[in-house]
């Protein structure tokens, strides 16, 4: 089944109405995100679903943080999970979200600021996401401990976080590149 979404996805992604979004610019525009048109995002997103085992789940409630393109939202809401779909205000990131279907939300992560979403969720990832490393400067190992301890608040009980990215740290604030974090 994940292999059918993924190709789905692979085809929707290689056609000429997705390619056109190419041209779309505007306010927060990155030269590099163009990158993203290529498929071998969505064999990404198709590893971290099979690593996360949430192939073999249904309707879990998740937020995804850092979005972008949205191809795992888009992959792991086909499997029947709900999927909340974030980014920060970006105009390439809005076109093709809302062109997959996906009703993206605006989430900005800041250091020391508690996450603005309401609820709990059954699974919380940030996938290559840049939050703690660009734009205000890289995050201390304070910023780190502050952002798990919030994350509590918004995980349910058997609920899990994965982040994965250079430069992050883990619950302790020692060094990683990716956390698997079960509060
Ligand atoms: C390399 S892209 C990864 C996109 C997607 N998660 C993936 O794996 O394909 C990094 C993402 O982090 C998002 N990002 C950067 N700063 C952020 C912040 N402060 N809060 C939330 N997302 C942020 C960017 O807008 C971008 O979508």
């Amino acid at each position: 089944m994940l292999r059918s979404i993924t190709d789905e996805l692979k085809s929707i992604v290689s056609s000429n109405e997705f390619q056109a979004m190419r041209s779309v610019r505007g306010t927060g525009f990155f030269e590099d995100m163009l990158k993203f048109f290529d498929i071998i995002y969505v064999d990404r997103a198709a590893r971290i679903v099979k690593d996360l085992l949430l192939y073999r789940r249904r309707g879990l409630k998740m937020l995804d943080i850092g979005s972008g393109f949205g191809y795992f939202p888009w992959i792991c809401k086909r499997l029947g999970h709900y999927v909340t779909t974030t980014d920060v205000p970006n105009e390439m990131y809005q076109t093709v979200t809302t062109y997959l279907g996906l009703e993206p939300a605006i989430l900005e992560i800041k250091p020391m600021k508690k996450i603005s979403v309401t609820g709990k969720f059954d699974v919380i990832t940030a996938l290559k996401t840049s939050f703690h490393d660009k734009r205000i400067g890289k995050w201390s190992k304070t910023d780190w401990i502050f952002f798990y301890k919030d994350i509590r608040r918004i995980v349910s009980k058997k609920g899990f976080v994965y982040i994965t990215s250079s430069n992050i740290c883990d619950s302790r604030g020692n060094r990683c590149n990716k956390e698997l974090y079960r509060p």
